[in-house]
């Protein structure tokens, strides 16, 4: 019995030899794509591997992941990607294929008409949370008298955290969680004169993360104070002038009364007698001091006083 099967084995061996061979020669020449990685930045996957070259040819590839559930339950089972397979490009976004912060494998096996290359696997599984985080680009800007800041868009699962302040010695700092990108968001009313300040990072509450923070950025209202001051100043200098105009005018016409008709007290002898004569000579003498008084300036200043 041993030595019937020793020497059937041989023969067995050569078998499986030719067959291997057949095989690589209709099925499996086409090398595997190499150099599997995943890059990751801001939550977003990409697997990128090394092309096949085959000259004057478009090689295509098709990939598929496993989670840890797959892996552990499902009995190692391999998912094609939500990318639809098959792909010309030596890359694919995987980021609809990760749905939790667990391991995930990769591979990937190129395909050029009939030839299938072998499957290539993904040297170390991928956690979302190595994923880069970097921090948004930001714009503060101004809308009147409003603070208001946008951020870039950056996908779904991506908040962040604005931190904004007064600029100013110990200045308090207040901090606002945004949700969504791509939009302007009022963050306070500024004061005219004053300098108010933001930064933002990007956060990721399924990983537990955040990136470091932007680049601070102000915004100033500038040039309002002075000309509210001036309205302030002119509204009361006009209050006052219309207080001021009639009292003044009064007061002209009293000084041109008084220089023009003094009233004037005559020296007893002048007072009325019983002579027309008297009479009329006392009248010119009234007449007189009004058409002779000559209003200099400065009596009206005196008078005014
Ligand atoms: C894989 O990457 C290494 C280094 O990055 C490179 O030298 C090698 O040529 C790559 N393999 C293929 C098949 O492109
Ligand atoms: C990511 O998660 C894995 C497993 O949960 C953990 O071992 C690893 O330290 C985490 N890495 C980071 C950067 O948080």
């Amino acid at each position: 019995m041993i030595l019937e099967e020793t020497s059937t084995s041989p023969t067995l061996w050569f078998l499986c030899t030719l067959m291997l061979s057949l095989l690589a020669d209709g099925v499996a020449v086409l090398p595997a794509p190499q150099n599997l990685s995943v890059h990751s930045t801001n939550m977003k996957h990409i697997l990128t591997w090394s092309p096949v070259v085959v000259p004057g040819q478009t090689i295509y590839y098709s990939v598929q992941y496993q989670g840890e559930y797959e892996s552990l339950y499902l009995s190692h089972m391999w998912i094609p990607s939500h990318w639809d397979s098959p792909i010309a490009k030596p890359e694919c976004d995987v980021t609809d294929d990760i749905t939790a912060t667990v391991w995930y494998n990769f591979r990937v096996s190129a395909t050029l008409g009939s030839q299938t290359s072998a499957w290539s696997i993904l040297e170390h599984p991928f956690n979302r949370n190595s994923t880069v985080l970097t921090p948004p680009k930001t714009e503060v800007t101004k809308d009147g008298s409003h603070m208001v800041i946008e951020l870039e868009d950056l996908g779904p699962h991506l908040e962040f955290n604005v931190v904004y302040w007064r600029s100013e010695p110990d200045a308090e700092e207040r901090s606002k969680l945004i949700k969504n990108g791509g939009i302007s968001v009022h963050l306070q009313t500024m004061e005219p004169g004053a300098k108010y300040c933001a930064k933002a990072q990007t956060l990721v509450k399924a990983i537990e993360r955040r990136s470091a923070f932007s680049r601070v950025e102000c915004v100033e209202v500038e040039g309002e104070a002075l000309p509210l001051a001036l309205a302030l100043f002119a509204f009361v200098g006009f209050l006052l002038t219309l207080a001021l105009v009639p009292l003044f005018i009064w007061k002209v016409g009293k000084v041109l009364r008084d220089s023009c008709c003094p009233t004037v007290v005559l020296p007893d002898t002048l007072k009325i007698t019983n002579s027309p004569q008297k009479l009329i000579s006392s009248r010119k003498e009234e007449v007189e001091p009004c058409a002779m008084s000559v209003l200099s300036s400065e009596d009206l200043l005196r008078a005014w006083i």
